[in-house]
């Protein structure tokens, strides 16, 4: 449901834009929050800069969290830039250079580490930068649940198979402080699945510590969570999962690492339409912009949710519509034969859910269409 905040700024902005509720983002940060500290114990959130790193929204998801988790140097120098030397950094991700692992190993708090081999490399960064490192060992754990986007659970890129952990162990280097286990097994899971996801990780990580004679101070059981663009009002429910999690009081600190469900429901990628084409009895809309401002349809494979601004005075159609952009290939369409009472030409079409994996995933110097202007707006605004 739009907000008049964002269909005020949708009316005025630049075209195309993306239009960032900050107001929204921190209600909706809030109420998170305090569903994820509620309950027996202890749950930190780690942001997954990776979702959307606007400064504005950076800034607000901060005021919430315990800290931001980032996946490459760019990331890591971006935050720091924008949120300062306090803020708790964790650097995760594959495939690290020695240039990141040096940078890690100064700037970041801890490093989630992916392979054997990088727990030496990561060993080497920290003895040249005269300092110890906390690290967890990334696991790809055995038995996850499923999801939309899986990165674990089978043969994967990510992480390190459990015997390879249990040889990290072996040959722990002294420059390296473990302080735990870190999965990210999927993404898409509502939250009984995301639950029981997050059960599997820490029920392996017990049993490994114990196995190894070893305290774990923290288990990194991942984000994932999911959401729904077929039902855009939908949210997760953070109280069932918090429940469902089954902490126990005494446990090891508890670190999720969400980014979808934080950021999506507050962006907006607004554009409007140039022409309207009736082609082999279907009608196509074709705006501004397109899949290289919001790839996110594209690569999801789903329509995304609009709401037309009636603010045109060019020809209108109502009815099934395939709102596609500027770019010249089949693959540029945001919306497939979606029902509506108007859409018209000058109309302007609001994109909601774009708050998460939108602009930063997208192809934008294709084609070189101007990039989309990016407009804050709420309380946070002001503070970027
Ligand atoms: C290691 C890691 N943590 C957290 C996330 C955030 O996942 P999501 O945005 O689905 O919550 C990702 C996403 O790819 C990830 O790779």
């Amino acid at each position: 449901m739009i907000t008049d905040l964002v269909a005020k700024a949708a009316r005025e902005a630049p075209l195309p834009a993306y239009v960032y509720d900050l107001d929204h983002l921190d209600a909706h940060m809030a109420a998170i929050a305090a569903a994820v500290r509620t309950g027996p114990g202890r749950v930190e959130i780690h942001y997954a800069a990776k979702a959307n790193p606007d400064p504005g929204v950076l800034a607000t998801v901060a005021r919430h969290v315990d800290g931001i988790e980032v996946a490459s140097g760019g990331e890591l120098a971006h935050v720091r830039d924008v949120l300062g030397p306090d803020v708790p950094i964790a650097f995760g991700g594959p495939g690290k250079t020695d240039e990141e692992l040096a940078a890690a190993a100064r700037q970041a708090d801890r490093v989630h580490v992916e392979s054997r081999l990088e727990v030496r490399r990561l060993a080497a960064a920290a003895r040249a930068a005269g300092t110890r490192v906390k690290a967890l060992l990334r696991v790809n754990v055995p038995g996850g649940v499923g999801g939309v986007l899986r990165m674990g659970g089978g043969p994967s890129p990510f992480g390190m198979d459990p015997a390879e952990a249990d040889a990290c162990l072996a040959e722990l280097p002294p420059e390296i402080e473990l302080l735990g286990v870190h999965a990210h097994l999927a993404s898409g899971l509502d939250a009984q699945a995301c639950a029981a996801q997050g059960r599997t990780v820490l029920d392996w990580a017990a049993a490994f510590a114990a196995r190894h004679g070893v305290g774990l101070a923290e288990v990194v059981i991942g984000g994932g969570m999911h959401v729904d663009y077929t039902r855009p009002a939908e949210r997760f429910d953070w109280a069932a999962y918090r429940a469902a999690l089954r902490l126990p009081d005494h446990g090891p600190l508890v670190r999720i690492e969400p980014g979808r469900a934080l950021t999506a429901y507050s962006g907006w990628y607004v554009t409007d339409v140039l022409d309207l084409k009736r082609s082999a009895g279907e009608w196509f809309a074709i705006c501004r912009g397109g899949t290289h401002h919001l790839r996110t349809p594209v690569a999801k494979g789903h329509d995304q949710p609009f709401t037309v601004l009636p603010t045109g005075t060019g020809p209108t159609i109502a009815g099934p519509v395939t709102v596609v952009g500027q770019l010249c290939t089949p693959k540029d369409v945001l919306a497939r034969r979606v029902p509506v009472e108007r859409i018209g030409v000058g109309d302007r079409v609001a994109f909601a859910l774009a708050g998460a994996y939108a602009l930063n995933i997208s192809h934008r110097d294709f084609l070189m269409h101007p990039p989309p202007a990016l407009v804050r707006v709420g309380g946070g605004a002001d503070q970027v």
